[in-house]
């Protein structure tokens, strides 16, 4: 891994679909975060690319606007005009090769200064992206090879196929080096902590296998619907947007030996060995390792809120699944029969995150004659939102002279209340910027995990008459229960 301290090479930055959902949301208030933070280099020129119509000044504003209504925290005035001052906005259509040529020009008059190369951020739809990249080459910007760098965002394809075809692409235009496969699951803190916590202590490693470790739950839990993207959820659904990506690498990550070193290659290789020893699942025992959901019409919170299939954009009688739950068996020698339950959905209570490791009973029934007959298990939670925390749940006696015990937490969170949470995306910028890759998914990753869900999918795409439902507020289908190997496994829905 890089030093963030060292100071970040002068670089010029285009963000295509500037004016999208994404950069909005995610990318222009993580840029901006990190200029409110001091760690923007001096020289670092932003193009934002778009179809709409907008000059430098009212592209200013408009991120002005933008920023005062998603970062609630005040800023200096002089931090606000200096990242705006950033811009240039390039206003073209990204199937016409003639609106490179007006990128190349405004990369040729850098405001701030010279630099070192270019980061292309591709944050469109994924269809969209051949076009872009083979438009980048027509106009000569993958040049000199080896230099500019490509974000790509996921899902890396919609299948196996498809993401081997997008990857050839890709390949024919710019070299492994330069491109930056994102997910931003993989910039959260408690993500990046979870290595830490796994590989700096010598409390934790000894329990995380097979003899300690009951089953392991990953949970993610969105109480927002599909917000105004039902032209790509609708054919993309709960499995493509989240599970074979964001959920896969949080196993991966729980999964993994240590690496020999902290480098880009040595933690993927370690990743991708997880993903090839996942147990295949057959035609035959899909409905045992996955089940689908869709949401209907239910209340979040105060707030009552139509059904998937009422949303704007979506197809009558679409059967895309919204919920998701999956088991998956990591046959190597630390996980052998250990199950891997995991588990996302819109419209659910909660907007909640947790990576919870269930530990086996002790093989002792001591307490079998007294009133601690039924033990409660111990767990491992690690909290990745709302808040980010890590406990371990053990069993303590109550004071008294009764032999009954409560839960107590040992807990190892490590922000203060004051401390600012960081956005995934914040140390994944800096990183493109830097050029470094630990954090970003190499191909065979996305290969591998392709190969793991394909097989539900393929069964999936031929069951088109029928998926189950959950309301809106719910923390889905009860059926999703049908997974579990134990009576006495149940999901855990609370941190
Ligand atoms: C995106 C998905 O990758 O991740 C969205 O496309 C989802 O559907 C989002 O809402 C969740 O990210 P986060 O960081 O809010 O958990």
């Amino acid at each position: 891994m890089i030093d963030h301290e060292a100071p970040l090479p002068p670089c010029n930055f285009v963000i295509f679909g500037a004016t999208g959902n994404l950069a909005s949301l995610k990318l222009l208030p993580a840029l901006f975060r990190l200029e409110r933070a001091g760690r923007l280099p001096e020289v670092l020129n932003f193009i934002a690319f778009g179809r709409r119509e907008f000059d430098n000044a009212s592209w200013r504003e408009y991120v002005r606007d933008l920023l005062k209504q998603c970062c609630p925290v005040e800023a200096p005035a002089e931090t606000m005009a200096r990242f705006v001052a950033r811009f240039d906005y390039v206003r073209g259509d990204q199937d016409d090769p003639a609106a490179y040529e007006l990128i190349k020009e405004t990369l040729a008059k850098p405001k701030l200064g010279v630099c070192s190369h270019v980061v292309f951020y591709l944050a469109i739809k994924p269809n969209d992206f051949p076009g872009v990249i083979k438009n980048l080459d027509k106009a000569g910007l993958n040049r000199p090879r080896g230099l500019h760098r490509i974000v790509v965002e996921k899902p890396f394809g919609t299948d196996i196929e498809s993401a081997r075809v997008l990857n050839e692409l890709l390949h024919r235009h710019f070299d492994e080096s330069q491109i930056f496969r994102i997910d931003h699951y993989m910039g959260k803190e408690t993500v990046q902590n979870l290595l830490v916590f796994r590989f700096a202590n010598t409390l934790i490693e000894p329990l995380w296998n097979r003899n300690y470790i009951d089953h392991v739950q990953i949970t993610v839990a969105e109480s927002v619907g599909i917000e105004q993207r039902a032209d790509y959820y609708d054919k993309a659904g709960a499995m493509r947007d989240m599970l074979q990506n964001h959920l896969m690498q949080l196993l991966t990550l729980v999964a993994m030996e240590p690496p020999p070193a902290l480098e880009a290659d040595a933690m993927r290789d370690e990743k991708v060995k997880v993903l090839r020893c996942i147990r295949p699942i057959s035609k035959g025992s899909v409905h045992a390792h996955a089940f689908r959901a869709q949401y209907k019409a239910g209340g979040i919170g105060d707030e009552q809120v139509p059904g998937y299939q009422d949303e704007p954009g979506v197809e009558a009688e679409s059967v895309t699944e919204t919920f998701v739950a999956a088991k998956f068996y990591i046959d190597n020698w630390r996980w052998r029969g250990v199950p891997f339950y995991l588990r996302t959905g819109k419209r659910l209570k909660e907007q909640m995150s947790m990576i919870a490791l269930r530990l086996r009973h002790p093989p002792q029934q001591l307490f079998r004659e007294t009133p601690l007959e039924a033990l409660e298990p111990n767990w491992i939670v690690l909290s990745i939102q709302p808040n980010e925390s890590m406990h371990m749940e053990l069993h303590a006696k109550q004071p008294g002279l009764d032999m009954t015990t409560h839960m107590v937490r040992l807990n190892a969170s490590y922000r203060g209340t004051d401390d600012q949470p960081l956005d995934a995306y914040e140390a994944l910028l800096l990183d493109v910027i830097e050029g470094d890759h630990t954090l970003f998914i190499r191909f065979d990753e996305v290969e591998w995990a392709w190969r793991v869900v394909d097989p539900i999918l393929k069964y999936w795409s031929r069951e088109r008459d029928f998926i189950h439902t959950y309301p809106a507020g719910s923390w889905g289908p009860l059926e999703a229960n049908r997974l579990f190997d134990a009576e006495d496994t149940e999901w855990r829905n609370k941190v």
